[in-house]
């Protein structure tokens, strides 16, 4: 199987779990992704049209740049790289911006994402990004990548959204596949919890089981990724659960072994 991979690294992204992933989702469907974060799964699935959203403002205004300018946004991005810069200058100036939705904040992004540890994407109360630099000795410029998304995201019938996860599953309807990979429910207090200011917990996993089963109400197809414990068993009990497991990407205490997580799948036959 060629998979394709995003042109972001992101903590969770779903591109080693794609080929155990894929044989859940219904062909020809209206997608509706709400947490996308590096679109691992949008730029493997074929859909009719896509709904891609996700809180996270920067993350949307770089997909906004490479679907609206991808000779802009590469250039300023490569030239980002090519030039001797101080990491923790260029968050600061990101995290201290003249103007907001710039080309300039959207190279900046991927120059920190590809350039900071691990690829996280994490910010503190004030909203500002706080990941220090990694530990890298070569750093890879993805615009092999960059230009692949660009066209997905060109020449398919894509819209952007910034939202909370609510308001884009409030779009779904008859025919729609959700695919919802959301910051996971782990029982350990010490695993990553990044991606938002506002992290996010239970009751927030518990709201958006009951906004997917409200979704699957309306006629749509209703897929979640998560960790697999008690907890998400729990709050996912009416989804079919499929138990894989998968290779880690970020854990603070440096475990790599695989994981065991969870593939739920929700459809207006099984109510
Ligand atoms: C595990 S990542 C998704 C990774 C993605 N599936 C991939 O393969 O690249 C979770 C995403 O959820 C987003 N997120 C967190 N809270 C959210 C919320 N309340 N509404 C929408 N998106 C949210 C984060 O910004 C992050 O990008």
């Amino acid at each position: 199987m060629n998979i394709e991979k995003s042109f972001l690294k992101w903590p969770g992204g779903k591109g080693r779990i794609i080929d155990k992933l894929l044989p859940h989702f219904p062909k020809d469907c209206q997608f509706i992704e709400p947490f996308v974060g590096a679109g691992n799964v949008f730029i493997n699935v074929s859909a009719k049209s896509y709904i891609l959203a996700d809180i996270n403002h920067d993350l949307i205004n770089t997909y906004s740049w490479l679907k609206d300018d991808l000779a802009m946004l590469y250039n300023t991005t490569k030239e980002l790289f090519d030039t001797e810069n101080d990491f923790y200058d260029i968050r600061s100036q990101f995290n201290h911006p003249k103007f907001r939705e710039t080309v300039k904040l959207a190279a900046q992004f991927i120059y920190l994402n590809r350039h900071g540890f691990n690829g996280m994407c994490r910010y503190n109360k004030k909203g500002e990004f706080n990941v220090p630099k990694g530990k890298h000795k070569n750093i890879y410029f993805p615009g092999a990548e960059m230009i692949n998304f660009s066209n997905k995201l060109l020449y398919s019938d894509v819209s952007l959204l910034c939202c909370d996860f609510t308001q884009t599953i409030g779009l779904a309807g008859a025919g729609s596949v959700i695919y919802c990979d959301p910051p996971y429910l782990t029982k350990h207090k010490d695993s990553f919890v990044g991606y938002t200011p506002s992290g996010f917990c239970y009751s927030d996993t518990e709201l958006l089981a009951d906004c997917l089963y409200d979704a699957v109400l309306r006629g749509a197809t209703a897929i979640i990724s998560n960790c697999d414990n008690s907890a998400t068993r729990d709050i996912f009990h009416r989804f079919k659960l499929h138990s894989i497991d998968a290779p880690r990407s970020v854990a603070a205490n440096g475990n790599r072994k695989p994981a065991k997580e969870i593939i739920g799948v929700l459809t207006p036959d099984m109510l």
